[in-house]
C-alpha cells in the first residue's frame, strides 16, 4: 500500500491547468468559505492503514491522537518506539484514552525489529531532528512509506541520503509541512496563482519568535545544531517551504548573516542576574529570572519529561543563557529563485511579539499579509494572549488602484487551523481532493532544509551558497501552475504626476 502523494514534485500531475484552477477559484470567490479548509469525515475504510510512529515526545501525541481516535475507523497503530523507556510507555498507555489497542513498544536499537514484526504501511518519524534520516532511510528500505515531521533532515548529507532512498525504493516520503494548510496561507496561496498582482519579483517575509516560544528552543534539545540544524533549518524550513510552495520556485542561491547576541551569559548579566546557571531545576536565582520554566510544576511538560529523565538524562529546562549553546537567535537571509524573484527573510528569536509579516511584490501589484500569532497585554498581571481581533489581515493593493482588505478565513485547531486537515491529507488512503496541492514530497522537504543548510554554511564562510553544489537529485516543483512571467502585462491606470 502506498501513500497517496499529490504533491508537487515526483508525483503525476491531477488535471488542473492554470486557466480551470483560476476559473474554479473565481467561481468560489476571493474570500473562500471556511468550510473549503476543514477536514472532510472520511468513510470507513475496508482494510485500516498501518502506521507505527518513532519518538513519543511532544509532538507525536497529535500524530497518535489522529491515528487512534479522529480516523480510528481507517488507520491503526501497531508499533510504538523511542528510545526513552518511560515516555515510551506514557504513549503506549495513553492508547486506553483513545479506546485503542494497546500497541507494542520498541526500544531506539529495535527499530527493524519493530517494522519487521508490526509490518506497518507507514512510519510516522516523530524523534529529534538529527535522527530523521537515519529512521526514513530504513522505513524506505524496508518497503515502508514514511511521513516524517519537519525539518526532513538537518544538514546536505542527510538529505541526500533521502533522496537517494525515495529513488532507489520508489517509496513515498511525505513532510508534515502543516503551515501551508492553514486557511490564510492557502489563501496567499490562492490569490497568488490567480494572478492577482501579476508575477512575484521579490518577496519581504519577517518571522518574529517572542521570549516564550521563542525562548524555549534555547532550552532544549534544540539548542545545538547537532541536534536540530540551528533554527535556519529546524524552524525556518516551515518559512521556506511556504515561500517555495506560495511561488512554485526553486531555491538557486543563498546569501546570509546569523548571530546570537540575546540568549547569552552576558544578557544574563546584563538583566541583574549573577551568572547563566546549568538549569531551571534547582537553580540559586529562579526567583529572579522572568524566563525560568516550571517543569515539574507544568502537568503536561512533567507528564512528558521531568518524570523520565532518570531514563535518559535529558532535561528540557536548560538555562536558556548558557554559553555552550551555539544556535543563532538573529538571522537574515536573502535567496534568489529560478524565477528571477528575490527573497528578503528574517527570524528574530527574542521579539516583543510573535507571528510574521509578508508582502509579496508583483507586476499588477503588491499584496500584503500580516498574522499577529500573540502579544502581550497591559495591566497588573500581564499576560500572553493569542490571536486577538484582527490579528490577521491581507490587502491586496494594485499599481497605482487603491488599496483593498480581502477577508481572512480562519480554521479550528493547532497552528492556525493547518494540524487538522494536513492530518487528514496525511493519514487517509484517499484524502479529500485539494485544489491547492498542499501534499509536500521530499522533494519539498529538501529544498526548503536546503536554503537553511546554505544559509548556515554562509553564517560561517560570509560568501553565497548554491544550492545545486550541495545535493544532487532536486527536480522542479511542479505544483499549482502560477503567473506566466513573459506574458502581457494590463498598462496601469494613469494616475497623474506630481512632480
Ligand atoms: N510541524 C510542527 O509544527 C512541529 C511542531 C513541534 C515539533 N515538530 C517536530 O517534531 C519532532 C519532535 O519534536 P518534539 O517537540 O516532539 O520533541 P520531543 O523532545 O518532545 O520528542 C522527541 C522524542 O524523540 C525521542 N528520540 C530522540 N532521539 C531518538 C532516537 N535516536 N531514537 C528514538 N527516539 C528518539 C525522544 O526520547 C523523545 O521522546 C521534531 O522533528 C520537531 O521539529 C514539528
Amino acid at each position: 500500500m502506498s501513500l497517496p502523494d499529490r504533491s508537487a514534485a515526483s508525483a503525476p500531475q491531477p488535471a488542473v491547468d492554470r486557466r480551470t484552477f483560476v476559473k474554479t477559484v473565481a467561481v468560489a470567490g476571493l474570500g473562500i468559505a471556511a468550510g473549503a479548509f476543514a477536514a472532510a469525515p472520511a468513510e470507513p475504510a475496508a482494510r485500516r492503514r498501518r502506521f507505527a510512529l518513532v519518538g513519543t515526545g511532544s509532538r507525536a501525541e497529535m500524530f497518535l491522537e489522529a491515528v487512534q481516535r479522529t480516523f480510528a475507523a481507517q488507520c491503526e497503530l501497531v508499533g510504538l518506539c523511542d528510545r526513552n523507556p518511560g515516555r515510551l510507555e506514557g504513549a503506549r498507555q495513553r492508547s486506553t484514552q483513545f479506546g485503542a489497542a494497546i500497541p507494542p513498544g520498541y526500544a531506539a536499537e529495535e527499530f527493524d525489529r519493530m517494522l519487521r514484526e508490526t509490518r506497518p504501511d507507514v512510519v510516522i518519524v516523530t524523534t529529534v531532528d538529527a535522527t530523521h534520516d537515519d529512521y526514513i532511510v530504513r522505513a524506505l528500505d524496508a518497503g515502508c512509506d514514511v511521513i516524517t515531521e519537519k525539518p526532513m533532515a538537518t544538514t546536505p548529507e542527510k538529505i541526500q541520503r533521502i533522496l537517494d532512498a525515495t529513488a532507489r525504493t520508489g517509496r513515498r516520503c511525505r513532510v508534515a509541512f502543516n503551515y501551508r494548510y492553514a486557511p490564510p496561507r492557502t489563501q496567499l496561496k490562492e490569490l497568488l496563482a490567480q494572478g492577482a498582482i501579476g508575477d512575484v519579483l521579490s518577496v519581504d517575509f519577517h518571522w518574529m519568535l517572542d521570549t516564550h516560544h521563542g525562548a524555549d528552543y534555547f532550552r532544549r534539545w534544540h539548542s545545538h545544531k547537532a541536534n536540530s540544524g540551528g533554527l535556519m533549518i529546524h524552524k525556518a524550513t516551515h518559512h521556506f517551504d511556504l515561500v517555495n510552495w506560495w511561488l512554485g520556485a526553486q531555491p538557486e542561491e543563498v546569501w546570509a548573516v546569523g548571530k546570537r547576541e540575546f540568549y547569552t551569559p552576558a544578557t544574563a548579566r546584563r538583566l541583574g542576574l549573577q551568572s547563566h546557571h546549568e538549569r531551571c531545576t534547582g537553580c540559586p536565582e529562579v526567583a529572579a529570572c522572568t524566563f525560568a520554566l516550571d517543569l515539574a510544576g507544568a502537568p503536561r511538560l512533567k507528564r512528558l519529561y521531568a518524570d523520565h529523565e532518570r531514563h535518559d538524562g535529558y532535561h528540557r529546562d536548560r538555562c536558556v543563557f548558557r554559553p555552550d549553546i551555539d544556535i543563532e537567535d538573529t538571522m537574515n537571509v536573502i535567496v534568489k529563485y529560478d524565477t528571477g524573484a528575490t527573497l528578503s527573510y528574517s527570524l528574530n528569536a527574542f521579539n516583543a511579539w510573535e507571528g510574521y509579516t509578508i508582502v509579496f511584490n508583483g507586476t499588477k501589484g503588491r499584496l500584503e499579509h500580516r498574522d499577529i500569532e500573540s502579544v502581550y497585554e497591559a495591566g497588573p498581571d500581564p499576560r500572553r494572549v493569542e490571536r486577538g481581533p484582527g490579528s490577521i489581515s491581507t490587502r491586496l493593493i494594485p499599481l497605482r488602484g487603491p488599496a483593498r482588505d480581502i477577508p481572512v478565513p480562519t480554521g479550528e485547531g493547532g497552528h492556525g487551523g493547518g494540524d487538522p486537515v494536513l492530518l487528514a491529507d496525511l493519514l487517509l488512503e484517499t484524502p479529500p481532493a485539494d485544489p491547492w496541492l498542499r501534499a509536500s514530497n521530499e522533494q519539498a522537504g529538501a529544498a526548503s532544509c536546503l536554503i537553511g543548510a546554505a544559509a548556515n554554511r554562509s553564517f560561517r564562510s560570509g560568501q553565497s551558497v548554491k544550492i545545486a553544489e550541495l545535493v544532487t537529485g532536486l527536480r522542479q516543483p511542479t505544483g499549482l501552475p502560477m503567473p506566466d512571467r513573459r506574458g502581457a502585462l494590463p498598462m496601469p491606470p494613469a494616475a497623474g504626476w506630481v512632480p
